[in-house]
């Protein structure tokens, strides 16, 4: 297959062209809304090596992914990250566009400018409160090394994208600081629905801040101007004119139908949706000494077969995997 204009659809017609590579599962924060208190790690000989994850990312693009985006866990608790990023930036000329990470941005400020000139596009940093105390209380850490790995991102020249959860009860008086601060400093911000999906099963309907109160919060202060919806789950807004803001509403208002993402877990399972029960072990086969048409084949399989996505079973998932192995 000519990996310029190799397709991957499901047999809802919805053609991938993004995949969530988890580096690892571990991660040095808490955040209530995704890890247990008490994490077990997965064994490490268990996580893919640098090489079979490159193996595996070459196939997914060749059947035509352009997006790579490096999530965890916490991407930069990698030991190779590095020599991954470096590796990764061959595919670009099997088709593959764009690397992006995922990221806490607890231990960023040392290796930003490394990991920019390296090849890495832009960032998501997971920012839930700008108040040290609710920041505190939402992931179990400090946030003054986050705000200094999210400047040294800016001084890098990167694009960086501000991620907040909205949880009832925690940090829904952050939604206005929060959106003041990214203005004043020219960060992109999206807000996101508190999703069934924490370790812990707190998850309840009434925590979830919706899109609807987040504008309202917004509204109160700023005007805010609903524009085009494009490719990217986030509902695009324009703030005061001029600001481009994002909302995630995967609880109030699905996206499944223009879903095109993938999710590799840091063992090499592919799950073609968040909220999937189950995945496919491609590490597994990969190990087992599988050729890659034996893979690609696998692959074309699961992601034809993918369902149809929260919009149509919402509520909590059942499932062994925790939302720090797959990756956000
Ligand atoms: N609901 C919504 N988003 C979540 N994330 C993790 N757990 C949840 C959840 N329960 C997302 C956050 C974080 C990224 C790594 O994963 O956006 O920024
Ligand atoms: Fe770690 Fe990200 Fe999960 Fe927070 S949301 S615990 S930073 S993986």
């Amino acid at each position: 297959m000519n990996a310029m204009n190799a397709q991957l659809p499901d047999q809802h017609g919805r053609i991938k062209r993004k995949l969530r590579i988890s580096l690892t599962d571990r991660c040095n924060f808490r955040c209530t809304y995704c890890m247990p208190e008490h994490p077990a790690w997965l064994p490490r000989a268990q996580l893919l090596s640098g090489p079979e994850l490159l193996r595996l990312a070459g196939l997914f693009v060749d059947q035509g992914i352009t997006q790579i985006r490096l999530t965890g866990g916490e991407p930069l608790l990698r030991p190779d990250l590095m020599a991954v990023v470096d590796q990764l930036q061959d595919l670009k000329s099997r088709g593959l566009k764009r690397i992006s990470m995922t990221t806490n941005a607890s231990r960023m400020a040392p290796v930003a400018s490394r990991l920019v000139q390296a090849g890495i596009d832009d960032f998501n940093v997971s920012l839930d409160a700008i108040d040290g105390d609710t920041f505190a209380r939402m992931t179990g850490r400090g946030i003054a090394p986050v705000l200094k790995g999210i400047a040294a991102l800016q001084d890098a020249g990167a694009p960086v994208k501000i991620n907040a959860v909205v949880v009832r009860g925690q940090n829904e008086h952050q939604v206005l600081p929060l959106l003041q601060w990214c203005m004043q400093r020219g960060l992109s911000l999206r807000y996101i629905e508190y999703m069934p999906l924490d370790a812990p099963g707190h998850w309840q309907r009434q925590n979830v801040v919706g899109e609807d109160d987040i504008l309202a919060a917004i509204g109160a202060a700023h005007t805010v101007e609903k524009l085009p919806r494009g490719p990217d789950p986030a509902s695009p807004y324009l703030v005061d004119g001029h600001f481009p803001m994002g909302i995630i509403s995967t609880v109030t208002h699905p996206f499944c139908a223009s879903c095109d993402r993938l999710r590799i877990t840091a063992t090499g399972e592919l799950y073609t949706c968040l909220f999937s029960r189950t995945g496919t072990p491609l590490g597994a086969s990969l190990r087992a000494g599988d050729d890659d048409p034996a893979i690609v084949h696998l692959l074309r399989r699961a992601v034809w077969n993918k369902e149809p996505g929260y919009a149509s079973t919402p509520g909590p998932v059942e499932r062994p995997l925790l939302m720090h192995a797959m990756g956000g």
